[in-house]
Formats: structure tokens, C-alpha cells, sequence
């Protein structure tokens, strides 16, 4: 007997970002204003009414601040300035005022775990040398004798390893040339990690904060918020460190025994799950974190308009990541947990029902994502032979997926997940059906984690490809926004992407982007994004169904191997299925891979 009801929040708060839909914009590849082959936000300015047309409530930009982009712009040199690649503060002033104009908040990407090595900070520890408070901004240590009692320093303070691969730790030559201190970088080595003990870095980042909201923005999406504070002593750890913490292997358990957990007091929480694969790690999830988003819930409540924080926070279980959206914390934190369920129906069921429990319980809505610019895109996650793998990026190499029950399957997911009460992240492209750029050359490569890993790892730049938006221009009409010569797009795209282009797709019935626009349109008028989940009798994950009720709807979901009859009394409203709409109503049966919303006859 399925479980009929799965508790929503205790009061849903009234908030813009509740139940928003928020569109991921990856400033690079969404839309080439100036002909340089790179996105900017001019072109995002530019696009702006495409995204109003598709219904979204709110975007948000990964970063465009001044950095030598060693990753993709998540290495920052100068958190108040907009890089040149992308435009100017002038620019920014513009696109954020005509976003507000036409209704759409605007989120901007915050990176507080670490900066470029060409941040200013960064350049003066160089300069001011061990011991100084320069160094104190960053982590710096000695290194550990290889001759013991030689004071060579040789080895890495600790045993970690970088998240893109190879050792956390850099050892520098001091300015005299002499061999000198070691630098903690979680992530590449240009990205030093910055010290949280340090007040001065608190400081800092409150300003930073501050100097966008004074600009207008609406809210942050803080990167790595679970990285920020390290284990006192720095212990070593012979786990392995992932982007994606502990998602490699079987199955993970996502429920845990214990209390969920309730008010600010840290020291009293629930352990977190030490999986045999992935014990907890000394520098992430660390408690020390929330006193950091505590004082910054403080910092965006002296500001009107509900501004919000959003976690990009790679925790489990689902009660972990609930404790970065106390009421006093952030307003919303990344439900990760849904994107790795894959296409399987137990484990949707599942990690719903575990999120909004666990969301519930400190009276936070839940969030649904299931792409973005660091996974493979669902649409090609849900092509390969085991559609709950996920690999860090595909090869040429690699097993290929069926492109076209990837999409399927990815329209199918993408219904339920707009169908779910609370807010829901969608990523640039995914509304044409974009599938990852799967046999990127080598040369075309950027992300470090593929050099950093010999290419043992492919990395991320198959799901950042620039946007198609016109069949018959060059580039697709990346740089459309252009008048003169545009250069060709910063990163090649597959050919399959001409027949997605949005001109292709525009007021066509059955493409991915009307159905995107239908779905966003009939989630608000029936106020799915406020309902609440109530599993139907129809329900039976173990054979392949989701069922659910939210408000006057059901959503019915075939992840199983037969078609499964529509409920009596109830007709098709909308369809993943690529169909006219006029058989919509006459569907009888949700064919394999489809979702449906139905509506009472
Ligand atoms: C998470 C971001 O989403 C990713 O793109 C980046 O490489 C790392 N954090 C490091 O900032």
C-alpha cells in the first residue's frame, strides 16, 4: 500500500523564491552579444524576453566577475568587478533593471571557499611570507618533514586530495627562491582555499554580500557553501574526494535513523551517515558552517524583498542538507538527492519523499534539479544502459546513449519535477532537449578536471556548450545578438544541436521548448509549486509508477515497462509524449517513459 501522503512544509513560506522556477544561466555559453565567440551579458540582456516567454520566475548567473577563468569562472580575482570577457558593471546595471522589469529576479553566484591566485589577497601572501597576516587569509602550513628532523618540508601538510584530482596541497617558492610553504586548494591549484577562521575573510565576504544586494540582486547561490569551514588540526582522510561526494557505487541509503533536526544548535545534531565508501570527510559538512550562513541570513534580512540564499551543497542524507535551510540559515539548498536518483522509479519515489520530510521538518520548501553546468545533461544521463549512472562526463570513448530515449525519458523527468511543490532549478538548454556534446575533442577541453586527471576524467565541458538558437546561422545564432562577423563559439557544437536550435522549436506542438513553456504555465495556474504531495493508489515504484496528487491534479509518471491505464474520471491535460495535443485527450493509457498531468473530467 503506498505510503498516501508525504508531508509538506508547516507553513509554506510566502516568499517569491517558494516556489519559483529559477533558470540557470552559464554566462559563458547562454547567448554571444559582442561577436567574441563567448557569451556575455549583453547577450543575456538580449535574451531576456525568450525567458519570459518561458514562464521562468527568476535566473541565475554563474559567475561573471574578473577571473583568468582556470575554472570557468569559479576562480575569482576581483569579486566587485565584471570581467571583461563578459562586460562591464554597466552592463550587469542594465540586464538586472530590464530582468526586473519584465518580473524575472536575478541570483548571482557567490564563491566564498576560495579565489583565483591572481586575487589581490592571494598576490600579497605571496609577497608577505610565512608567518604574516597576509597568510593568514589563506591556508598555508609547513609541509612535513621527508627526512625526518630535516626541516625540508618536502611533504604535503596532509594526505588530501584535490576535488578535479591530484594533491589539495601546492608548494610555493618563496620570493628569495628558497622552497617554502604549502597552499590548501580543495579544487584546482589556482584556487586557493580561503582560511573561515580568519575574521578578516568573514568581513570581507559580508561586504561582498552586501555590494550586490546593493545592486539589486535577489539572491545568492553559494558555491561549496559545505566546504567553507575545515577540521580543526587538519587531520588526514582516506576517503576519496568527489565533487559529488559519495555517489559513486551502490545505492546510497538516504534515510537515517534519529531526530531530525530543529533549531541552531549545532552541537547537538544528529551524525551524519558514514557510509563504508565515503566517511565523512574533514573538509566538508563541517558544523562550523552554519554560523557563517546565520550571520549572512542576518546581512540579506537588513535588505527588503525577500532576498534569498541558495546551497550548492553536496551532502547526505537528506537531514543533512535540511540543516543549511533552518529558518535562520539559507532560504534553499540544491536537492541533489533527486538529481542522482536517475530514471528509476524507487528511487524518485524515494528521494522525494525523503527530501520533502526532510524539508519539512525545519519548514523549508523543497528544491528539484536536474541538470546543471557540472553534470552530464539528464537528457543523455537517461539515454545510457543504466539510466541512474552518472558519469563525470562521456567521451568519445565511452558507451553513447540512445539519444532520443534519453530525451524522452528527460521530458518524462523534467514533468515530474515541475509537478513538485516547492521551487525548481531548470539549466540552460535542457527546455530545447540539448543532449551533453559527448565526442568533444581533447583540444576543445577546458575544465580542469580533465587535465588534472590526465583525462581519467572528461570533465564538464560537454554540458556548457553554447546555445543553438537559429538553425541557419552560423554557430547556431550563438552570437546572433551581433551585427558584424562573429567569431565561431568558444566551444564546438555537435551538429545534432541545428534541429533543437529555439527557431526550430518556437510555437511547434510537441517540442521540448512548447512543452517546457505548457508545463511551467500549467504548474502556476494550478499552484503546484505551493501544493502538497499525496501518493495515489495508482502509486507502485517497485513496478515502474509514480502517482501523485497535487491539488486538483495527478501526475502519473511511466518509468516502469508496460503502458498503465489513466485513472477513470480523469483525462490527459498535458503530455511529455511527442504527440498533438488534440490525441492528448483521447490518451486511455501513459505510454512507457511518459508523465502525464491529468485533470478531473
Ligand atoms: C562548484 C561549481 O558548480 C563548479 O563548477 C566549480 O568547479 C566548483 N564548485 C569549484 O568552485
Amino acid at each position: 500500500m503506498p505510503n498516501p501522503s508525504v508531508p509538506g512544509p508547516r507553513s509554506v513560506p510566502s516568499a517569491w523564491w517558494a516556489d519559483a522556477v529559477v533558470y540557470q544561466i552559464y554566462p559563458r555559453s547562454f547567448a554571444d552579444g559582442n561577436g567574441d565567440g563567448m557569451g556575455d551579458l549583453r547577450g543575456v540582456l538580449h535574451r531576456l524576453p525568450y525567458l519570459e516567454e518561458l514562464g521562468v520566475d527568476a535566473i541565475w548567473l554563474s559567475p561573471f566577475y574578473k577571473s583568468p577563468q582556470a575554472d570557468g569562472g569559479y576562480d575569482v580575482a576581483d569579486y566587485r568587478q565584471v570581467d571583461p570577457l563578459f562586460g562591464t558593471l554597466a552592463d550587469f546595471d542594465a540586464m538586472l533593471q530590464e530582468a526586473h522589469r519584465r518580473g524575472l529576479k536575478v541570483i548571482v553566484d557567490l564563491v566564498p571557499n576560495h579565489t583565483s591566485d591572481e586575487h589581490i589577497w592571494f598576490q600579497e601572501a605571496l609577497a608577505a611570507g610565512p608567518g604574516s597576516p597576509e597568510r593568514e587569509r589563506y591556508i598555508f602550513r609547513d609541509g612535513k618533514d621527508d627526512v625526518p628532523g630535516s626541516g625540508d618540508g618536502r611533504l604535503a601538510p596532509n594526505n588530501w586530495k584535490s576535488i578535479f584530482g591530484g594533491p589539495a596541497w601546492s608548494r610555493l617558492t618563496e620570493v628569495d627562491g628558497s622552497p617554502g610553504q604549502w597552499y590548501l586548494h580543495l579544487f584546482d591549484t589556482r584556487q586557493p582555499d580561503l582560511n573561515w577562521e580568519n575574521p578578516e575573510v568573514h568581513e570581507e565576504m559580508r561586504s561582498v554580500l552586501r555590494f550586490w544586494l546593493d545592486r539589486g540582486a535577489d539572491g545568492f547561490r553559494v558555491d561549496v557553501a559545505h566546504g567553507l569551514v575545515k577540521e580543526a588540526g587538519l587531520p588526514d582522510w582516506d576517503g576519496a574526494a568527489s565533487m559529488v561526494e559519495g555517489t559513486t557505487g551502490p545505492h546510497r541509503e538516504s534515510h537515517l535513523p534519529g531526530d531530525a533536526p530543529h533549531a541552531h544548535t549545532d552541537a547537538e545534531e544528529p551524525h551524519r551517515a558514514v557510509s563504508p565508501m565515503y566517511p565523512p570527510s574533514p573538509f566538508f559538512d563541517q558544523d562550523g558552517v552554519h554560523a557563517i550562513y546565520r550571520d549572512w541570513n542576518r546581512v540579506l534580512a537588513e535588505y527588503g524583498g525577500d532576498r534569498m540564499m541558495v546551497a550548492e551543497a553536496w551532502v547526505e542524507p537528506a537531514e543533512r542538507l535540511a540543516r543549511y535551510v533552518r529558518p535562520d540559515e539559507m532560504q534553499q539548498a540544491f536537492n541533489f538527492d533527486f538529481l542522482l536518483a536517475g530514471w528509476d522509479a524507487e528511487r524518485m519515489a524515494e528521494a522525494i519523499s525523503a527530501s520533502l520530510a526532510a524539508a519539512a521538518s525545519v519548514g523549508s520548501p523543497c528544491t528539484w534539479v536536474l541538470s546543471n553546468h557540472d553534470t552530464v545533461r539528464h537528457s543523455t544521463r537517461f539515454g545510457l544502459k543504466d539510466p541512474t549512472t552518472f558519469p563525470k562526463g562521456i567521451g568519445a570513448g565511452d558507451e553513447q546513449p540512445d539519444a532520443a530515449l534519453g530525451l524522452a525519458r528527460a521530458r518524462a523527468a523534467t514533468l515530474v519535477a515541475l509537478a513538485l511543490p516547492g521551487s525548481a532549478y531548470l539549466y540552460q538548454g535542457e527546455e530545447l532537449g540539448l543532449p551533453e556534446h559527448t565526442t568533444l575533442p581533447a583540444s576543445a577541453r577546458q575544465d580542469p578536471t580533465f587535465f588534472r586527471t590526465r583525462g581519467a576524467e572528461i570533465g564538464r565541458d560537454g554540458c556548457r556548450v553554447p546555445l543553438p538558437w537559429a538553425e541557419g546561422e552560423p554557430g547556431f545564432g550563438f552570437s546572433s545578438g551581433h551585427s558584424g562577423q562573429a567569431s565561431e563559439p568558444w566551444l564546438p557544437q555537435p551538429d545534432s544541436f541545428g534541429p533543437l536550435a529555439a527557431d526550430q522549436q518556437e510555437g511547434e506542438e510537441g517540442s521540448t521548448l512548447e512543452l517546457y513553456r505548457d508545463a511551467i504555465a500549467f504548474r502556476s495556474a494550478h499552484h503546484l509549486g505551493q501544493g502538497t504531495v499525496r501518493w495515489t493508489e495508482e502509486h507502485a515504484p517497485d513496478s515502474g509508477l509514480l502517482a501523485f496528487r497535487n491539488g486538483d491534479a495527478i501526475v502519473v509518471s511511466n518509468l516502469g515497462f508496460a503502458s498503465a491505464p489513466v485513472p477513470e474520471g480523469y483525462s490527459v491535460a498535458l503530455s511529455s509524449g511527442p504527440g498533438p495535443a488534440d490525441d492528448r485527450a483521447a490518451m486511455r493509457e501513459v505510454p512507457v517513459d511518459c508523465t502525464v498531468y491529468l485533470l478531473p473530467d
